[in-house]
């Protein structure tokens, strides 16, 4: 199943309750444990300036979109061995449709 458009507001309460004590969205938004992911969306693994990525989050060398987002949040570790984002992934599809959703609008 790939990424369909989903509830962009469930999904700006999910990013608050699940995402949001490790990662900022806006532009200059400082980064947290996790990088800022403004401008996250068409961008290379492992690009946010100013972070210190591990090196299996920047060899992973996909395109972030709505689909490799997708994959990635079911099972984050099983997408990107090695990741150090201590995060066990969002299960749902349709909690991951609605925060990818919000993700679009407040990373742009
Ligand atoms: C406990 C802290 C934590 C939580 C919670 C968390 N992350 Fe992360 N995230 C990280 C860290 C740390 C990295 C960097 C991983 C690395 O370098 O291995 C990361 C990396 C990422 C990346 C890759 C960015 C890039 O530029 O390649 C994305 C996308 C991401 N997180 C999205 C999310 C989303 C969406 C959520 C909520 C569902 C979330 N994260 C929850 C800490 C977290």
């Amino acid at each position: 199943m790939p990424y369909a458009p989903g509830d962009a507001s469930k999904g700006a309460s999910l990013f608050k309750t699940r995402c949001a004590q490790c990662h900022t969205l806006g532009a200059g938004e400082p980064h947290k444990v996790g990088p800022n992911l403004h401008g996250v969306f068409g961008r290379h693994t492992g690009k946010a300036e100013g972070y210190s990525y591990t090196a299996a989050n920047i060899n992973k060398g996909i395109v972030w979109d709505e689909n490799t987002l997708f994959e990635y949040l079911e099972n984050p570790k099983k997408y990107i061995p090695g990741t150090k984002m201590a995060f066990a992934g969002l299960k749902k599809e349709k909690e991951r449709n609605d925060l990818i959703a919000h993700l679009k609008e407040a990373t742009k």
